[in-house]
């Protein structure tokens, strides 16, 4: 086990993934491992709204709510403390964000086969993401390979397909392998 301190060196880390890839899940845990922050970006976004995703979505629309991601991320790529942020799975596929996260800061992609996504994204869940809701599930899958190019440019990638005490494991390594650590302030 790498010791937590080594990883001390970056300001912020940027969880990205598809819908279910189990960012909430891997940042709370690597968040309490290295003594940083956990930002869900959704969940500031739901404050900052006062509504939950799937209303802003139905109320304001999509474009709306991209927009309010847009800024939100924004908002946090400003912050000097250390933070550990679960990006929406739509989060690096808009505007420049992908752009701004990797000059940030550190990105790590959840990969995630189409096969565990089908497993985890049950029909019960979908309730709360509004973009699964009429999708069938050969649309959902071809989202998800719409966004791959924008996962892909990730500085680190991770299988999420196993236990997560093995994911945690790998991006502890990837971490500490890393040479060039970006910490530009937007
Ligand atoms: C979205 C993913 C959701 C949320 C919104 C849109 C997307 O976040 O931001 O429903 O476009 O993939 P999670 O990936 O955390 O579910």
């Amino acid at each position: 086990m790498i010791p937590a301190h080594q990883n001390h060196k970056f300001s912020r880390i940027y969880l990205w993934g598809f819908m279910g890839s189990g960012k909430s899940t891997i940042g709370q845990e690597l968040a309490q491992r290295l003594s940083y922050e956990f930002v869900d970006l959704d969940c500031s976004i739901e404050k900052i709204e006062n509504l939950k995703v799937a209303e802003i979505f139905s109320q304001k629309g999509e474009e709306f709510f991209r927009k309010i991601e847009h800024e939100t991320l924004k908002t946090v790529a400003r912050r000097t403390d250390k933070v550990i942020v679960s990006a929406g799975g739509g989060a690096p596929w808009r505007f420049d964000n992908a752009k701004i996260m990797n000059e940030t800061g550190v990105t790590i992609y959840l990969e995630v086969s189409p096969k565990s996504l089908k497993r985890r994204l049950k029909t019960e869940d979908r309730d709360a993401r509004p973009l699964l809701m009429n999708l069938t599930w050969k649309e959902i899958i071809d989202l998800y390979q719409n966004r791959l190019e924008f996962y892909k440019t990730a500085q680190i990638t991770v299988s999420n397909d196993q236990n997560i005490t093995k994911c945690l494991q790998a991006i502890m390594e990837q971490l500490d392998q890393l040479q060039f650590v970006p910490n530009k302030l937007l």
